[in-house]
């Protein structure tokens, strides 16, 4: 049992994975009105973060996570077998390289497509590659190299090139992505009234032919797996979201990807966006449905878990959430508070993702694209596992689960003292004793006392941990002198 807790993801243990999502307590059935006739969904209560009653935890906390199966369902471009499976769709080479000044070398785009392949993404949207001919050729060596690499356990991600709505970048696209096992073109073009009036000056039914008539053209070219986002669905009329996504689902298209674009929409009403575009759209059983959360407001990592609570099955992420203006939903984020949060409080949603490479892939994509991390960053920051108030030091010392949720080796995050203790102004003589003890010196009474408070008049004075490291060392130094 130890040794299965202990290696979460990889663990055969299929847990209740298969429960249908429909039938899962905690999604209500009461259907909500709309002033233009058209019935909303139900929308599930899982979108206000509310667990369900029967699953309310016994115990606070695991600091264990749950076991999950190894198996991931078989790759199937409109269906996913398990319907709680959520497939991970990393757009760090495309999206997140549109982040100001991230700008990547195609060598570094294909180590990061290797890792992104380790960590075990679904899918891997590898570039724009109309957009320049480096992209073009990124994108090619990933398909040939990454997208055909099978791994021991015959997952291949699928490689993905985006397209704006015409001949030539579908056709840019396509000659791209087509060496790999499992290509991918991401085609769209813009739905909300201030786009098309403003940016596009076409009409909806413009938009609509443009749109079926592209999606047809992918599919012409032999590819069959087509991907198609109405941008700026966030801000667009519904109505004419359910006409256009029914129409490119009759034209071909496998998944529909629901951007909000402007990071616009606050968790409750995109969730009701999913489910509403779930309930509305003509032909969406035979589809996937798509979250693509930019971060404008804070909220991509809530916006995103709320609409894979509501029937979305693939989430588009970038590692360390870099993207667009303020970023897109990080996959460290979504990932986590899926593998954390899934079984109990998400109704049994869950990923395929390693989730062993965290640590490893951000700080590759940090290096990169030159984009640092903040150091109180969710996951992977560099506080995220570091305790420097007595309180939570004497707490992490006694017994780890009182103050982490996710055990910091998961991720593949290996500290150099073991109860990421950061010594500071607020720590306690119980984390001091125990820094001295890794240090070699079993110190006591009054002559820890003395030390507890020298350390503590420099501890004030500093601010910064890292200085901090750097004067208690000479301070230290100056110890070994005394002894
Ligand atoms: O933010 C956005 O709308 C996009 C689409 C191309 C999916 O990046």
């Amino acid at each position: 049992m130890a040794s299965i807790l202990l290696n979460p993801t990889f663990s055969t243990t299929t847990a209740a994975t298969t429960t249908s999502k429909l039938n899962h307590p905690s999604f209500s059935t009461t259907p909500i009105s709309c002033s233009k006739g058209i019935l909303k969904a139900p929308i599930p209560s899982t979108l206000f973060f509310k667990p369900p009653s029967h699953s309310l935890p016994t115990k606070v906390l695991s600091h264990r996570l749950p076991v999950r199966s190894a198996l991931r369902p078989e790759y199937i471009p409109n269906r996913i077998d398990d319907p709680n499976y959520v497939r991970i769709f990393d757009t760090t080479l495309r999206d997140g390289e549109q982040s100001p000044g991230a700008t990547m070398t195609s060598k570094e785009k294909l180590d990061i497509a290797r890792q992104l392949a380790k960590l075990g993404v679904d899918i891997i949207e590898a570039g724009f590659p109309a957009a320049s001919k480096d992209d073009l050729d990124a994108v090619k060596i990933i398909a040939k190299e990454v997208g055909n690499a099978v791994d021991e356990n015959g997952h291949v991600p699928v490689i993905c090139g985006l397209a704006r709505c015409n001949r030539n970048d579908i056709s840019t696209a396509w000659e791209a992505v087509k060496y790999a096992k499992r290509p991918r073109i991401h085609t769209f073009i813009a739905t909300s009234e201030i786009h098309m009036k403003y940016k596009l000056k076409k009409s909806e039914k413009e938009v609509i032919e443009i749109a079926r008539e592209m999606v047809k053209y992918a599919r012409s070219l032999g590819c069959d797996d087509v991907e198609f986002s109405p941008e700026d669905a966030g801000r667009s009329e519904r109505e004419f979201l359910y006409k256009i996504l029914g129409e490119v689902i009759k034209a071909g298209a496998t998944t529909l990807n629901i951007p909000d674009t402007v990071g616009y929409t606050v968790p409750n009403e995109f969730g009701q966006l999913i489910a509403d575009i779930k309930s509305n759209t003509p032909g969406i059983e035979n589809v996937i449905i798509s979250t693509h959360c930019q971060n404008d407001l804070g909220l991509s990592t809530a916006n995103t878990i709320a609409g894979a609570c509501a029937g979305a099955r693939q989430v588009e992420v970038t590692i360390n959430g870099i993207g667009e203006r303020a970023g897109n939903a990080s996959l460290e984020e979504v990932v986590m508070a899926l593998k954390c949060r899934g079984e109990k409080a998400l109704g049994g949603l869950y990923t395929g993702i390693n989730i062993r490479h965290i640590v490893k892939t951000s700080k590759m994509v940090a290096e990169y694209s030159g984009l640092q991390v903040q150091p109180h960053k969710a996951i992977v920051g560099a506080n995220a596992f570091a305790h420097e108030s007595g309180i939570h030091q004497d707490g992490m010392l006694k017994h780890k689960e009182t103050y982490e949720i996710i055990s910091p080796e998961d991720i593949g995050l290996f500290r150099s003292n073991e109860s990421g203790i950061v010594l500071g102004k607020l720590s306690g003589r119980h984390a001091l004793k125990s820094r001295l003890l890794e240090l070699g010196y079993e110190i006591e009474g009054m002559e820890l006392d003395d030390i507890f408070w020298r350390f503590k008049e420099v501890a004030e004075k500093k601010k910064h941990w890292y200085r901090m490291k750097y004067f208690s060392q000479k301070f230290f130094g100056s110890l070994v002198i005394c002894r």
